[in-house]
């Protein structure tokens, strides 16, 4: 059992500024293949005001120590106090040299963070407390310093050296031994170190700048992955042009660089100047990613250099401000896919994530404010809430002040606070001062735990032509805060005549009628708005763009819902209006109180959207898909997946056979012709026709499966590929069998592509999924240390596959609580995160409450839990039913 002492958490309230400064940090490195030596030496002074008799704390954690200097002078054991969870010296001088040595084993370290090895290759993740894994160092955000880099490693194994900033010098280190030296002539904060070895193809280009610098490009990827970078090379130059063009940010160091690992805990990260990614978020070639792979690379892409800015020029004070980066960073990244594709579309991906992601996060004992007021581990919060509902935040920031404005406010924070550790207020303030606008409530967002409801009451006055929207606001109480006060919500609305036209709005004192949308203020917990000059009872389209992160609440009756997915002019307020009216009929199947008529109703709404002369097939392909399980679980309480998954089959199923034909027609027209391109044409085109495919599968007829699998047989890229694979492996027959046979046989050296084998199967509808995720994780290929084989088998079961996750016997809580137990003695960061399901508890009937408890027991007695696994399971298990 770990000390208390450790479990202990960290507050908001106890931040305190450094009391000493690292101005300067020289590294050195000395890898070989059973560990490595580092010598760290640091020039320190104490803070401005800091007390003479100060000690100094340094952080360190599964470290050896072999020498301590202070100004030259070795340090005897007594001089200085280690713990495990770091190194105090008493007395120290107001400015003095400091060097340590440490000894480190990343050979041994599976837990991905500090210096570890790759695929035979070291790199190192010190985001968010890695660095104090490499050497004794205040690893804490808001202490920045200029890092100089020494690597010194075997010549032929690790002909590549990297590290942050510019290259200046490099030579023979003897016994076919070689060194280079880096210089990162930018302050930065320990989490953005970074260190690569070893032996890696470099597909190299250039970038010029708008101010005419020449920038190298340079994506570092293990040899056989060669040919698979150059839609990462594309996404970057574009990232690097969008952020001038829209930000007027420019890119600041010689060179850029990107490795590309096989073993990482996350998506990837932003070190300075050279960015450590997921293999996931960097190869791609059609053969082996799907298009939304290749979206997902040009984001994460976009994501980590826009970090350079928002995270690296300007950081986070402390890790409780990591929305600070997180949540503008994330926006920032929503922006450049919004401007690089379809802006409808993207929203309405952006709102299911919310909805299937975050949401649940809120209504569970994880939850917590967009900045958290305390943590046992800060690992636990890189979370939906932190970074997509913090996306939304600053999303709100932007409507209320208008795109100019809020640019400019952005650009103005980025210059004030350059080189300097900031926090969310600073932020605001700046916003509010560049808007002239007081936005002391909307500070509110960050600060209160919870999805607000928005609840709208209207009234029509046909005397006087007055239509009146009453809107209130509530949020229910969360483990962390029993009471809310009114947040300052942006609400979007617009009017449709009966005749389907948007109309001009004029409110109540304005003397003309302007503009389509209107974005309302709602501050209070209850306010009215009145618009004029109607002839007519409108039709309210409400919450347009999903103006603000709430859950909205409205009256509206089937036809109303249908008359929107008709004819409303915002793009996802349509897309909003069929979600709802299907999530109605799903809900009241479940519930036992469907009628005929509701299936009609839904079958007629997408007909006409299939039939529309201006259909636009990637959105035609978001109205045609029916809301998520996860979605349409939140709204029964309590909720049963497995009723919801065989209601929403049932819905899909009569939607298969009633427009079977208009499916097969869709197939036909839009299934792109010629060889596979990725531009705009094709992606939207294999988009719809495999979403038509998936109703087809659902038809039961011969000549429907037939098509399935003749798809797989003959596609020439993994997005139709993978998307008849899937069907098929809901199977049981002899196709289903020979195509995951033939796929498993074509893909097994290709561990992306692997994973995809992995998660088909993991997600599937098959009647006995959890027995074959139970053979899955006895597979020889799969690999508890590898976090991308665990996501693609326990992530993908247990979050995306819920009503197999959640079958009566339990089996499922019992196959994760067992790999929880045993990946937290590997991998406790991503230990933690598989946990999460069980967390949600709360939401399922006795008899599931009773067995997902068992279960958090079960893993809260194991023993040495870490930290990571510890605090999720504990903050579960505290929460009442
Ligand atoms: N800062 C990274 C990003 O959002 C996130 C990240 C990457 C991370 N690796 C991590 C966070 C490891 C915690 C631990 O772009
Ligand atoms: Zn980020």
């Amino acid at each position: 059992m770990t000390d208390q002492k450790q479990r202990k958490a960290v507050k908001l309230s106890d931040y305190e500024p450094p009391a000493f400064e690292v101005e300067t940090v020289d590294l050195h490195f000395q890898l070989t293949e059973d560990c490595a030596r580092v010598r760290t030496r640091m020039h320190l002074h104490r803070a401005d005001g800091v007390d003479l008799h100060e000690p100094l704390h340094l952080h360190g954690e599964a470290l050896e120590l072999e020498a301590l200097y202070l100004d030259g002078q070795p340090l005897a054991m007594d001089d200085f106090l280690l713990t495990r969870q770091g190194l105090s010296i008493e007395r120290v001088p107001d400015r003095f040299e400091l060097e340590v040595h440490t000894l480190l084993r990343p050979q041994d370290n599976t837990s991905l963070s500090g210096l570890y090895r790759s695929g035979g290759n070291f790199c190192t993740q010190c985001e968010a407390e890695g660095f104090r894994r490499i050497t004794y160092f205040p690893d804490r955000p808001d202490v920045l310093s200029r890092f100089t880099t020494t690597i010194e490693a075997d010549r032929q194994r690790y002909p590549v050296l990297l590290s942050n900033g510019d290259l200046v010098d490099s030579g023979d280190a003897g016994e076919g031994r070689h060194w280079v030296k880096w210089v990162d002539p930018w302050p930065k904060p320990s989490y953005l170190f970074a260190l690569v070895a070893g032996d890696l193809h470099c597909h190299q280009d250039t970038y010029r700048t708008r101010s005419g610098r020449d920038v190298q490009l340079e994506f570092y990827v293990e040899h056989e992955n060669a040919n698979r970078t150059g839609h990462a090379m594309e996404s970057l130059k574009k990232a690097m042009r969008w952020d001038e063009d829209t930000y007027g940010l420019e890119y600041d160091l010689d060179t850029y660089m990107v490795v590309a690992v096989g073993d990482f805990n996350m998506g990837a990260m932003e070190n300075k100047g050279l960015n450590i990614f997921n293999t996931q978020y960097v190869l791609a070639s059609p053969e082996t990613a799907t298009d939304a792979d290749f979206e997902a690379v040009e984001a994460v892409i976009g994501h980590e250099y826009f970090h350079n800015y928002t995270g690296n020029r300007v950081t986070c004070r402390d890790w409780f401000q990591l929305s600070l980066k997180e949540g503008l960073t994330v926006f920032r990244e929503q922006q450049f896919s919004e401007d690089m594709g379809s802006p409808a579309v993207q929203r309405i991906q952006q709102v299911r994530l919310l909805r299937s992601a975050q949401f649940p996060e809120d209504a569970s004992p994880m939850a917590h404010p967009v900045r958290p007021e305390s943590y046992v581990e800060i690992n636990n919060f890189y979370t939906a809430t932190v970074y997509i509902k913090g996306a939304e935040v600053i999303r709100m920031y932007h409507t209320l002040l208008g795109d100019a404005v809020f640019r400019q406010g952005v650009k103005r924070y980025l210059e004030r606070f350059d080189g300097q550790a900031v926090t969310i207020e600073d932020f605001r303030q700046t916003l509010a001062e560049t808007g002239g606008r007081d936005l002391g409530q909307f500070g509110r967002w960050y600060s209160q735990t919870g999805t607000p409801r928005v609840r709208v009451r209207d009234e029509f006055d046909p005397a006087r032509g007055r239509y009146t929207l009453h809107i209130s606001q509530s949020c229910p109480p969360t483990p962390d805060q029993a009471e809310k006060k009114p947040f300052h919500i942006p609400v979007a609305v617009g009017l449709l005549g009966r005749d389907g036209q948007a109309l001009s709005l004029r409110l109540s004192g304005e003397s003309v009628a302007e503009g389509t949308t209107r974005v309302l203020e709602l501050t209070g917990s209850e306010q009215q708005f009145t618009f004029e000059g109607l002839a007519e009872r409108p039709v309210p389209s409400l919450l347009r763009g999903f103006s603000a992160p709430v859950i909205l609440e409205y009256d509206y009756d089937d036809d109303d819902l249908a008359f929107l997915l008709a004819h409303d002019n915002d793009p996802f307020a349509r897309w909003e209006a069929g979600q709802q009216l299907a999530l109605r009929v799903i809900l009241r199947r479940v519930q036992g109180q469907a009628s005929p008529n509701d299936s009609r109703q839904v079958i007629q709404a997408f007909q006409q959207v299939l039939e529309a002369p201006d259909l636009d097939p990637s959105l035609a392909a978001e109205a045609l898909a029916l809301p998520q399980e996860a979605y349409l679980a939140q709204h029964m309480d309590p909720a049963d997946p497995v009723a919801i998954r065989a209601a929403r089959e049932a819905l899909r199923t009569e939607l298969a056979q009633a427009l079977a034909s208009q499916w097969r027609d869709t197939y036909r027209r839009y299934r792109p012709e010629g060889p596979w391109r990725l531009d705009a044409d094709h992606i939207a085109g294999r988009r719809l026709a495999n979403l038509a495919l998936g109703y087809l599968g659902a038809t039961g007829a011969a000549e429907d499966n037939g098509l399935v699998q003749q798809q797989y047989h003959r596609a020439d890229n993994m997005t139709d590929s993978l998307a008849a694979l899937a069907l098929l492996a809901d199977r049981e027959d002899e196709a289903a069998v020979t195509a995951l046979d033939d796929f498993y046989q074509r893909w097994r050296q290709t561990p992306l592509v692997l994973d995809k084998w992995f998660r088909v199967q993991a997600m599937s509808r098959h009647p006995r999924v959890v027995e074959r995720v139970q053979a899955l994780v006895q597979h020889p290929d799969f690999d508890l240390r590898n976090p991308n084989r665990v996501r693609a088998v326990i992530g993908a079961f247990a979050q995306g596959n819920p009503a197999a996750f959640h079958d009566d016997s339990g089996t499922g809580y019992r196959l994760l609580a067992a790999h929880v137990i045993r990946l937290d003695a590997i991998n406790p960061q991503v230990a933690a995160r598989m946990a999460l399901p069980l967390s949600k508890w709360q939401r399922y009937d006795a008899s599931r409450q009773k067995m997902m408890k068992n279960e958090l027991q079960r893993i809260a007695d194991a023993p040495s839990l870490s930290n990571d696994v510890y605090e999720v399971v504990s903050r579960s298990l505290e929460a009442t039913g």
